[in-house]
């Protein structure tokens, strides 16, 4: 095991000067015009898993493709050589507004120990950091306690459309005995983390349809009801002044917090204070009866991403829009059913709409949230390798965002995931500036060459 962690300490330079090529891609996935870059960067990611000894290959989906790369197959099935997947992905949020970022999203920049670009720490960073360590077994003939395979794909941020079929159709060649991925957050640096529960999600968009066309705001207004009005209106009776989602049904499922879970959580580093100078508001804002912490990882929310309508150029135009659109994603919380959720926000929304103006509703992609032991004899043994690597005590965390695919590697791998983040809360993931710790990347790396020691054991 030395040798490993020798040759991740001797080769940090270059392994951050190849994470650099990495971001160079612009590995968009919602966005079109960016299909020739992710198609650029799988294929960079492809011919990399080969030079540092692993069998890959690039899978085509009706999206974008899938990468896998694997160690030599030995003697798996009962009773052989353990089989862990490692999951990641190459695809990126959009880096807009451009005007934000200090240097351009896809030109990384080090600054100290923080390498800024789009995709650093969500998900490039992350999970290259499992891909040096694979390299340090194989580039020193140190063999390896099981058997590996990595699966990157290129629409997490889309919300893996592709990848359930592709699990379904691939069973057995990536049948495991757990998942691990990083792709979720730590507290700070002195405090690794295992994340055992991360929420679901439904997205989908709202459009009201006003006039049948942009109108002279002095000549008609007054007469036609004002989408972007109606919308405002209709959205804000959606929340009530305590925080809480004021939807018929919304929390009817919603599993409680226990006693003890809540304790566990006060004890996380996270002050309220520091919270909210790292968001910069005035003053924060949640569900009333619940902290922080237990507002953003473990209570559903209902948040608009983006709201448009009418003129947005530069000086005024007098009008009255035609149309106004929302997009909206709610956050889920275990025991929550997607689809009921989606009907019955729905509903109450077509309930409400005033008769001035006509209602569509689009859906988009949705995923329960996800809930695992953390006391599970593999959560042990990511426990120990968190704590070698970081030579810190890690803690347990229930996280905020959704990583869709996790669900489906229960259902149709029958493995749970081990979510081992690498990620800190300034890390301005979908933000602009992202970042991504190189202290974290080095300790990523040889917390993951443990981890495969300690997983083949328990
Ligand atoms: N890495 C995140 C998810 C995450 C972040 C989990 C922090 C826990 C803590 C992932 O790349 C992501 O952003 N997922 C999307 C999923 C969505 C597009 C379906 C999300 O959470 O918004
Ligand atoms: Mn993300």
């Amino acid at each position: 095991m030395q040798v490993v962690l020798d040759y991740l300490k001797q080769n940090q330079t270059r392994f951050v000067a190849e994470l650099c090529d990495y971001l160079r891609f612009a590995s968009v996935s919602a966005q079109p015009q960016h299909q020739k870059d992710l198609r650029a960067c799988a294929g960079w990611l492809v011919n990399h898993c080969k030079q540092i000894g692993l069998e890959a290959k690039i899978c085509p989906t009706d999206g974008h493709s899938i990468v896998v790369a694997r160690t030599k197959k030995r003697n798996g099935g009962p009773g052989g050589t353990p089989h862990f997947m490692i999951y990641g992905h190459y695809d990126v949020q959009p880096p807009e507004p451009l005007d934000l970022w200090k240097s351009p999203p896809f030109e990384p920049r080090i600054e100290g120990r923080s390498i800024f670009a789009r995709g650093s720490t969500d998900n490039k960073g992350q999970n290259f950091a499992h891909l040096k360590a694979v390299e340090a077994y194989l580039k020193t003939g140190t063999p390896l306690p099981c058997d590996l395979t990595f699966v990157i794909e290129g629409e997490e941020e889309v919300g893996s459309k592709h990848l359930a079929k592709f699990l379904k159709s691939n069973r057995g060649e990536l049948n495991c005995d757990a998942v691990v991925v990083s792709d979720t957050g730590m507290p700070d640096k002195k405090h690794p983390a295992l994340t055992y529960a991360l929420r679901g999600i439904i997205a989908f968009e709202i459009t009201l349809r006003g006039p049948a066309r942009d109108l002279h705001s002095g000549i008609f207004g007054g007469v036609v009801d004002n989408p972007a009005m109606a919308l405002s209106q209709l959205l804000g009776k959606l929340r009530d002044k305590n925080g809480r989602i004021a939807i018929p049904g919304f929390y009817d499922d919603v599993a409680p917090l226990s006693a003890c879970e809540r304790k566990e959580f006060s004890r996380l580093p996270m002050k309220d204070s520091e919270l909210q100078k790292l968001l910069g508001v005035k003053k924060l804002f949640g569900e009333r009866g619940f902290t922080p912490t237990e507002q953003r990882s473990a209570r559903p929310t209902f948040e608009i991403n983006g709201l448009t309508s009418g003129y947005q150029g530069a000086g005024t135009k007098t009008i009255v829009p035609a149309w106004t659109r929302a997009k909206i994603t709610c956050r889920l919380v275990p025991d929550q059913n997607p689809a009921r959720i989606r009907k019955i926000v729905c509903d109450h929304l077509k309930k409400i709409c005033p008769p001035t103006v006509r209602m569509e509703i689009e859906a988009g992609h949705g995923a329960e949230a996800y809930l695992v032991s953390p006391t599970s004899p593999h959560a042990q043994a990511a426990m120990r390798a968190l704590r070698g690597a970081f030579g810190h005590e890690p803690v347990l965390l229930r996280e905020g965002g959704s990583i869709p695919i996790v669900n489906d590697f229960k259902k149709v791998l029958g493995a749970d995931t081990l979510l081992l983040g690498l990620g800190l809360p300034g890390d301005n993931a979908h933000s602009p500036n992202e970042k991504f710790d190189l202290d974290n990347f080095e300790n990523g790396q040889r917390m993951s060459a443990l981890l495969w020691r300690e997983l083949s054991r328990a």
